[in-house]
């Protein structure tokens, strides 16, 4: 039987794949290692017992964009809410992003931009980051003058390597490039500055967008939820491609309950990166290269201990510990990102990869 055939440019494109195999221990995909509190499920499970079924949402999640704003001192109508910071990304892309546009990354980055902006037709230009995987100031410059890009994906911190980015590099970007500038704080609560402390003046930029995300530090990766937080303007253009009550009643919800346990959050924090020293610093010891990171997972290149990237990431699979294997991708040859799991977890990992090399 005859298949009919997909657009010509998704052929040559593969899907995301991080792998989903069943493991001891699986800190490959930047998850928090612990479920929110008790009381966050009790709540929830108490005010999804009164939902309307056969009613849909709210299409503008009003609730859940009001208790956003409050966190971050901005109005409503500056929020954008999603399933996931991806769909936010893709809501981006549609809304900026398409055929004869031109989207700019700053690589090695999260994976996603390059490969939601293409779906969307758009043209992707990819800037190097310097050796210590930030943005380089001149980079940003002569893309900006040569691409004139409608889009640039800035990560900070930068998955996968950890590097949060700097003020200037946002205002720079915000100041010089003519279209907008995505600041993904998908890790933001690791970092010491955020660029939507940048939308919440009177001369907040008009070209400025920060995506966040619940799957991380909010320990809600199951739930799927998203958002950004953005000049108001653009707000009626993202209601023109996004579908129709596309957040469900059961995430609103979730979403709500999730911000009156901040402080709960914020306890996570400080310890993943309590943990993130003890590990980083372990594996320095061990004799690995380690990246300085602000975010909750580690990128370490396992050559200075004489064994390929894949080789470890196979031994660790073999010892039932997934992390994620960087090592093809362009310029992180030998580079694994591991993300920190709970205590016992994150011993694991040491011990194995200990053993590894022995
Ligand atoms: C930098 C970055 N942005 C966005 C996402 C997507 O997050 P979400 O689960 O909100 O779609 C991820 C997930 O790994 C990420 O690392």
């Amino acid at each position: 039987m005859r298949r009919p055939l997909v657009r010509d440019d998704l052929r040559s494109m593969d899907g995301y794949h991080s792998p989903q195999v069943k493991v001891d221990v699986r800190l490959n995909t930047n998850e928090a290692p612990v479920a929110p509190p008790a009381e966050f499920q009790a709540a929830f499970l108490e005010e999804v017992a009164n939902v309307d079924w056969h009613r849909y949402p709210d299409r503008l999640a009003q609730s859940l964009r009001e208790d956003l704003a409050a966190l971050h001192q901005v109005e409503a109508d500056q929020i954008f809410v999603a399933n996931g910071s991806n769909e936010v990304l893709q809501t981006l892309c549609l809304t900026f992003g398409g055929h004869g546009r031109t989207a700019v990354t700053f690589e090695p980055t999260y994976a996603m931009y390059g490969q939601i902006a293409r779906t969307t037709q758009c043209r992707v230009v990819e800037v190097d980051r310097d050796e210590g995987f930030r943005i380089p100031m001149s980079g940003l410059e002569d893309v900006i003058t040569s691409e004139k890009p409608d889009l640039m994906f800035l990560c900070s911190p930068n998955n996968p390597t950890g590097t949060a980015e700097s003020e200037e590099i946002v205002e720079a970007a915000v100041s010089l490039s003519p279209g907008v500038v995505v600041v993904d704080e998908a890790y933001g609560q690791f970092a010491d500055f955020s660029a939507i402390e940048k939308l919440n003046q009177s001369s907040a930029p008009e070209s400025l967008v920060v995506t966040r995300t619940f799957s991380k530090t909010w320990s809600m990766a199951g739930v799927r939820l998203g958002y950004c937080v953005a000049p108001q303007w653009m707000l009626p253009e993202f209601e023109k491609v996004v579908l129709p009550y596309h957040l469900d009643s059961v995430k609103q919800i979730a979403g709500r309950i999730a911000l009156r346990f901040h402080d709960q959050m914020e306890q996570r924090v400080a310890q993943i990166s309590e943990e993130r020293q003890r590990v980083s610093d372990a594996l320095a010891r061990l004799g690995f290269d380690v990246f300085p990171s602000q975010a909750n997972f580690i990128m370490f290149r396992s050559s200075p201990c004489g064994l390929e990237g894949n080789e470890l990431w196979q031994r660790l699979l073999a010892k039932s510990i997934l992390v994620r294997d960087c090592s093809g991708w362009p310029r992180l040859s030998d580079c694994l990102r591991v993300t920190l799991g709970t205590e016992s977890e994150n011993n694991m990992f040491l011990e194995a990869v200990k053993e590894a090399i022995e």
